[in-house]
Formats: C-alpha cells, structure tokens, sequence
C-alpha cells in the first residue's frame, strides 16, 4: 500500500487519475491463451489440428515450460484444445453451439398496456453492475476492454489545458467540437449529418427521454419492439405514456404486426434498434428498414432509432442506419459511447431532424447542457485518440466472447435450448424449457453469486418467463463456465 502512494505521489495528479482507472494487464500465461484462443476463433488453428508441443510452444514464444504448460492447461480449461495420449494437443472439435436453434421470434398479438403492472426492477438493475457478482447480467463492456488510461490523460490535459471547462455552462446543444466529430462520423454511419444536427446529451437514455418527450405526450401510446430494452420500458413508464409491444425476432420487429398495430389506433412514435437490438441482437434487413419507413410514413409517425450497438458488428463494415434512409426528416436518431468506450461518461446524442426545435427545448428546461469536460475528452478522443483501431479490436473481442459463451451453453444447457446467434453486439438471449421461471431462477442465481437478467425485465407485462439475457460485455473467465453450469442446474430444478 505505501509503495502504491509513494509512486502515485511521484507520478503527479493525472497518473492518479490512471492508477485509478488502469486493471493489472493478465498473467502471460492468460495472455498467451488468449492469443491461441483468437487463433481458433477466427480459423487460423482449425478443430482436429495438431498444435505445438508444451516444449516448442515455450520455445516459440520464448517463456518457460511451465508458463507454456499453464497456458495450455488453460486452454483445455476451456475447452478448446485435448490432449490425446502419446499423441499430443489438438484442436477441439467445435461444441455443439452450432446445433442450438435460435429462440422463434416473439408470437403475440400486439396490445397495448398502460405498463401500471411493471415494475422498475431496481434492485435487479442494480444487481446488473454489482462487481461482486459473476457479471453476465448488465449490458456493461468489461473495464480492461475501455480505454479509460487513455481518456484520463487527455481528461488531465485538458484541464491543464482549459480550467475554465469546469466553469462554464455548455448550454443545448453541446459542445461543438463534439457535434463535429459527431457529423463526420456520421458519414459511416449513411447519414451525412451536420454538427449542426445533434444535440449532446446523457447517454442514449437521456436521448431516448428527450425524443419521446419531443413527439409524444402522457397518455399516448409508443410501438416498442417485443421484447425490448427495460431501461426504454423505464423511460415510457416514468413519461406516463403507454406501450404497443409488437413481436420481433432476429430480423427485427414483425412488419405484419406492425402494421396491425399501426391500424388499429394513434400511436405517437415507434422506438426500434435496427442494429443489433437489446436483448435479441437482431439485425433488421435492408428491405424490413424500407418497409418500415414507408408504414411509418403512411400513418404519420415518427421513428425513434436507438443505435447504441451500431458501432459493434462482429465482422465486416458498421451498419447503417434508418436515419439514412429517411426521406421525411421523421427519424430520430439516439446514440452514446456506453457500449464503446466510456459509460461512466455518460456521453450520448440525438439527431432529431424536423423534431430538431422540440428536443433542443426540453434539453434546455430539464438540464440546460450536458457536462462540459466528458464532451470535451470523447471529442478528443474521437478526433486523434484511435477510436477506429479501438473499435476494430473491440469488435474482435464482443465476437470471440459471444462465442465463447455461446459455445458453453450448448455444452452446459439441455439440447432444447435456443439460443440467439448475433452479429454484433454481445448480448445473448436464452428460450428454456417451457416451466422455468426465470425470475426465481435469478434470485436464486443472485445467491450463488452470478448476475443474470430475466426475461419478463424486457416485457411490458410479464412475457418472456422462461427467457433470460446474457451479457458478454467482460472477458471470459473460468469461473463463467461453473456459473453458467450452476444456471443450468438451477434451471433444470
Ligand atoms: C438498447 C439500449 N439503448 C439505450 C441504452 C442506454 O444507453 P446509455 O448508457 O448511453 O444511457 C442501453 C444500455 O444498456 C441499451 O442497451
């Protein structure tokens, strides 16, 4: 502990703020599996392949047998390589996560409820980001995965810098120098928006309030996807506005029942994720986006995008967004660096196009601006800190994770199982058996240790019982497969 403050006091204010943020890198013989592991995971080391010897592979990466040794114990651990006798190690065949059927898309008919029977789950969502628990309920990247080393300094610098961020008000919309970056990204994203387009706010929760608020007043009713994120359902509840939840699967929501729904009464806006949605992890089609814009179109409403996930495809280019697509200006586009790079920042936006006016002005009444010095650092972040390269190896990572939990539940979940198979994100949405009920299956994985998050959180009125979502957000650990196991088994019971 004394060395500890004698070097922090050595190394001055912002190396403070560092050691704070900054985990322990792993141990090599972690590091070196985890390098095996990618290999397996992107094809390079094919199921059935000889590897190297303990003896060469120490030699190969020039550590010491029993560091090479661990490592390879490590991988068996995880079941990814075997030792055959007189024979050496090989590659596992893959485990059956291929076989797992993915959960059927949602099958209700669209009702509206006025969401006086949910209840906010607070304790539950407080569960999400106990550390003291297995973490695999909340929809929280692991630290060691964020740059926060790296936002610390140009947070110190920029304080150094410009003291009198603190000072001052930085009144809706925000800081320029982030609505900049915010419009040039935004090209990737199909949407060649202006800086002039985007309002900064607090975090994508604060973005989907403000848009709701914009177009819809209490008493209204809000086409939600079924089922949906809870912290939206939170939201609608606290906005006294009530909810069509219309079924979605891994294509997104069900266009036929949209338009069921859209026919049968006024709704005042349609909240969707297009892009890797929470719990499902769907990504809607092309031709479904069309079709959705043109049913909104048709009855008037406006679309609220939630596009949170956008950045976090496994492979291959950053979807785009409905925003792009749009041809009215009706789309309201949320987004925030939660899921990327910095949640505790809480940095988020909202490109509200004609409802631009109506969102600026309750951003305004309520909080006036968002913090000065977070927008400051992520447009600085943004603008010369890497965050491409950042989100290359991010994406390679949510990948490997999801398929590696993936990969344990079909080895630990009965065959009947179904599982989603996203292709991005890293979430995971589980159908068990019919009886589960996957409220008192969380309260008693709570008391093993392990933080899941149950299926009715994600439904207006009490769907989804035997369902529950995985968060892949933290690297894997060994003691994952024997909370997943323990699940299993509570699950069975
Ligand atoms: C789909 C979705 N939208 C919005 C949010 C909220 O994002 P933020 O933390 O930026 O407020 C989350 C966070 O879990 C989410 O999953």
């Amino acid at each position: 502990m004394q060395r500890r403050q004698l070097s922090m006091a050595r190394a001055g204010r912002s190396a403070k703020l560092v050691a704070m943020v900054s985990p322990k890198p792993p141990p090599l013989y972690r590091r070196l599996a985890d390098r095996v592991e990618s290999m397996i995971a992107d094809g390079s080391l094919r199921a059935g392949e000889r590897i190297p010897s303990v003896r060469q592979f120490s030699r190969q990466h020039d550590v010491s047998v029993p560091t090479a040794l661990q490592a390879y114990m490590l991988l068996e651990t995880r079941r990814l390589i075997e030792a055959r006798p007189k024979s050496g190690f090989y590659v596992r065949p893959r485990p059956a996560a291929a076989t797992l059927d993915e959960p059927a898309p949602a099958r209700h008919a669209p009702s509206v409820s006025t969401l006086s029977r949910y209840t906010p789950m607070v304790s539950l969502m407080r569960d999400l980001a106990n550390p003291a628990l297995v973490p695999m309920g909340g929809a929280v990247p692991g630290h060691d995965l964020l740059p926060a080393r790296r936002l610390a300094r140009i947070g110190a610098s920029l304080l150094r810098r410009q003291p009198a961020a603190c000072n001052a008000y930085d009144p809706a919309p925000g800081s320029l120098a982030l609505r900049r970056e915010l419009s040039r990204r935004s090209l990737d994203w199909g949407c060649g928006l202006s800086a002039d387009d985007f309002v900064v706010t607090t975090g994508a929760s604060e973005a989907l309030q403000l848009a709701l608020r914009a177009v819809a007043s209490p008493g209204d009713t809000v086409l939600i996807e079924s089922p949906a994120f809870y912290g939206l359902l939170n939201i609608i509840a606290q906005l006294r506005l009530k909810v069509v939840a219309v079924p979605a699967g891994p294509a997104g929501l069900d266009l036929d029942a949209t338009a069921l729904a859209l026919g049968r009464g006024r709704v005042a806006a349609m909240v969707v994720t297009p892009n890797f949605s929470n719990p499902l992890g769907a990504l809607m089609p092309a031709e479904n986006r069309r079709a959705l814009l043109s049913l909104a179109a048709r009855h008037g409403v406006p679309v609220i995008e939630d596009d949170v996930y956008g950045d976090l495809p496994h492979e291959g280019d950053r979807p785009r967004c409905l925003k792009g697509m749009d041809t009215n200006a009706d789309v309201i586009l949320c987004g925030s660096f939660s899921k990327t790079l910095c949640p505790g920042l809480r940095i988020g936006y909202v490109a509200a196009g004609r409802h631009h006016a109506a969102v600026l002005a309750q951003k305004t009444a309520f909080t006036v601006g968002s913090p000065t010095l977070p927008s400051l650092v992520v447009a600085e972040f943004l603008r010369d800190g890497g965050y491409e390269r950042h989100l290359r190896k991010l994406r390679h990572t949510y990948r490997r994770q999801v398929a590696r939990m993936r990969d344990t539940v079909a080895d630990v979940f009965p065959a009947d199982t179904k599982v989603s198979n996203p292709a991005g994100g890293f979430l995971l949405w589980l159908e068990l058996a019919r009886g589960v009920d996957s409220l008192a299956l969380c309260a008693e994985a709570r008391a093993a240790g392990i933080s899941i998050a149950p299926g009715p959180m994600f439904s207006p009125d009490g769907r989804f019982k035997n369902c529950l979502r995985l968060s892949c957000g933290f690297p894997w650990e060994d003691r994952m497969a024997g909370a997943l196991a323990t699940i299993a088994r509570l699950a069975a019971r």
